[in-house]
């Protein structure tokens, strides 16, 4: 945890449920959520963001897209607008998860172009970052994930309350995770590398561990200093497992 920064538990859906489903988990998130040290951020498919929306308005638990196109609107076939996210009751958007740049082949300066997008759209940008196994065994994390961090962010990302989660690739539902001293060093070297990049403003930006994040092992993981919350994906659909990770925030 970082001094002065309410920690973010943030789910992320994946293609996952029927919008019976969502609603019922949603449902059941919205009426655990008070009382909650952690902030809550739920990320359904689009196809579920409105009945979401709709299902939390009125409580604290925020709801996110998973992704945006770099357009507002147009002729894109398939793609979803920031401003249709904005539209629907969405407040955040996932940019730039691994899934993305590896189904999709999303480069840094794509994702750049969609947190401008999601920025003018006023939705709050939560970018992913990460290596991956082959490149931390070839010692080059901390390379590739500045790398990501330098190319991804767009100016104004720091000022707007933007988000970054750290998820190393190999730990994305695997049930594996990195050390304890792995997290906390590819955190601080994230905020080393954001404030000088950024300035001292860098210093509240939070930053989220992602990665086989599950009720057993999230309080070790949310007490190590620089990480701000979790970005969660299996253990966020199943609405007791979410709680439990939230529950893990250490006190304030
Ligand atoms: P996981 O996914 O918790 O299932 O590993 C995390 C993510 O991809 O955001």
């Amino acid at each position: 945890m970082t001094p002065g920064i309410r920690p973010l538990i943030a789910g992320n859906w994946k293609m996952n449920g029927n919008w019976r489903g969502a609603r019922r988990l949603a449902d059941a998130v919205r009426d655990m959520a008070p009382g909650l040290g952690a902030r809550l951020l739920l990320c359904p498919p689009f196809l579920h963001v409105q009945a979401v929306a709709a299902t939390l308005l009125g409580s604290t638990v925020a709801v996110g897209g998973q992704d945006c196109h770099p357009a507002g609107h147009g002729a894109h076939t398939g793609d979803i607008g920031a401003p249709m996210l904005r539209d629907a009751g969405a407040t955040h958007v996932i940019l730039g998860h691994s899934e993305r740049r590896a189904d999709h082949g999303e480069s840094s300066a794509l994702v750049a172009r969609k947190c401008e997008a999601a920025l003018e759209a006023d939705l709050i940008p939560l970018v992913c970052v990460g290596e991956t196994q082959a490149e931390r065994d070839a010692g080059r994390a901390e390379e590739v994930v500045g790398r990501q961090l330098s190319e991804s962010l767009p100016l104004g990302f720091i000022t707007a309350g933007g988000i970054v989660a750290y998820e190393p690739v190999w730990a994305i539902g695997t049930g594996r995770t990195p050390t304890e001293a792995d997290i906390a060093a590819m955190h601080s070297f994230m905020r080393r590398h954001l404030s000088q990049e950024f300035g001292p403003t860098a210093q509240m930006t939070r930053l989220l561990y992602g990665g086989s994040v599950k009720p057993s092992n999230a309080a070790a993981i949310l007490a190590l200093p620089d990480v701000d919350g979790a970005l969660v994906g299996g253990a966020s659909l199943v609405a007791e497992d979410f709680l439990a990770i939230a529950r893990a925030v250490p006190e304030g």
